[in-house]
């Protein structure tokens, strides 16, 4: 028995290390959009020692954020380095170093170990990039491809694509920097090891991962969304003034905000774009219908802070 375990154990420890060799150490990253969460994952990526190409669609956009990502460093290492200004200094000039900036994806796509795609929230566009990509990244290339997406069926735009074992969900948190969690997402044809290659990625950058298969929403918003579309719901039916509900919830549930703050802060557009798309997906499930009060809101586009204002005004 005593030998049977022993040599269990090492036949054990040999596959681990199989498997472990064969994962995928990521290093070189490309991102694609540059926009509030494309910059924030090259900011966290480049923080923590890996090259970076950030790709969009002009210089001018580039340009903002490649200054944004500057100004947020210099932010978080003032905090950090407040003893030693030269060193935070230094500190920033060399994250800065490991990002570069292309307008042309399909030109940087075969050097790189993952492509983390944070583009507009639209399947069409989403599967158009990622079937071009391919074709530059081709099947013997082991390159990772992954989508930020909040709301959109990985499956389908790994679909779109030849390398469906090479494509996951990363699904990082606003505002990047500051937010330690990270939804790492397995679609059915996902591999462990572009899996396992992902999850080591969100802890070299610092983030905690949780994994999740490829179900509406993930984990976080499957259950935020309906929370926020059934407030809704109890403040339409007038069974509790939005204030009453925001005070109960932070009061009686100790969240930080209410949840009507909270949709004026997300966006109310966005809200209803998430709930709009799975109620397409599932017309029968009561937790995905549509709200008559937040569809009048988007149209009168009073979107929430944004826009001075939702379910508030805003100064
Ligand atoms: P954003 O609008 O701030 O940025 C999108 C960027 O992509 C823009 O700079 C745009 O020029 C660029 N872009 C669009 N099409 C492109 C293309 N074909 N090639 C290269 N660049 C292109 O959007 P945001 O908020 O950063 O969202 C990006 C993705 O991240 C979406 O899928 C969204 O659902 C997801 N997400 C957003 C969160 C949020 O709180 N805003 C949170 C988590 C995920």
């Amino acid at each position: 028995m005593a030998f049977a375990t022993r040599h269990f154990v090492r036949a054990a420890s040999s596959a681990a290390a199989t498997a472990a060799a064969k994962k995928l150490i990521i290093k070189h990253v490309t991102v694609i959009g540059g926009g509030l969460m494309g910059a924030g994952i090259a900011q966290v990526a480049a923080t923590s020692g890996h090259t970076v190409v950030l790709v969009d669609q002009s210089e001018d956009i580039l340009k903002k954020s490649t200054k944004g990502i500057e100004e947020s460093l210099k932010r978080v290492t003032k905090k950090k380095f407040a003893d030693k200004p030269e060193a935070g200094a230094e500190f920033v000039e060399k994250t800065l170093k490991n990002i570069t900036t292309s307008t042309d994806a399909g030109a940087v796509v075969h050097s790189t170990d993952l492509v983390i795609e944070a583009i507009v929230e639209n399947l069409e566009v989403k599967n158009e990039l990622f079937k071009r990509l391919d074709k530059f990244a081709p099947e013997y290339v082991r390159t990772i491809f992954a989508s930020n997406t909040s709301s959109l069926p990985i499956t389908q735009m790994a679909n779109s694509t030849t390398r469906q074992d090479r494509f996951g969900g990363l699904h990082f948190f606003n505002p990047v920097p500051m937010m330690k969690l990270v939804e790492v997402i397995k679609t059915p044809m996902t591999s462990q090891k572009t899996f396992e290659s992902l999850v080591d990625f969100s802890k070299a950058v610092g983030k905690s991962p949780v994994s999740c298969k490829d179900t509406p929403g993930f984990v976080v918003n499957r259950l935020l969304v309906p929370y926020l579309m059934e407030a809704v719901r109890l403040f339409e039916r007038g069974d509790a003034s939005k204030e009453d509900i925001d005070v109960a919830m932070k009061l009686g549930a100790g969240y930080p905000m209410g949840p009507f703050e909270l949709l004026d802060y997300v966006g109310l557009d966005t809200t209803k774009y998430i709930i709009d798309g799975w109620h397409a997906l599932e017309p029968n499930n009561p937790l995905f219908a549509p709200s008559p009060l937040l569809n009048k809101l988007v149209q009168e586009k009073k979107l929430g802070k944004k826009t001075g204002e939702g379910f508030y005004k805003y100064k």
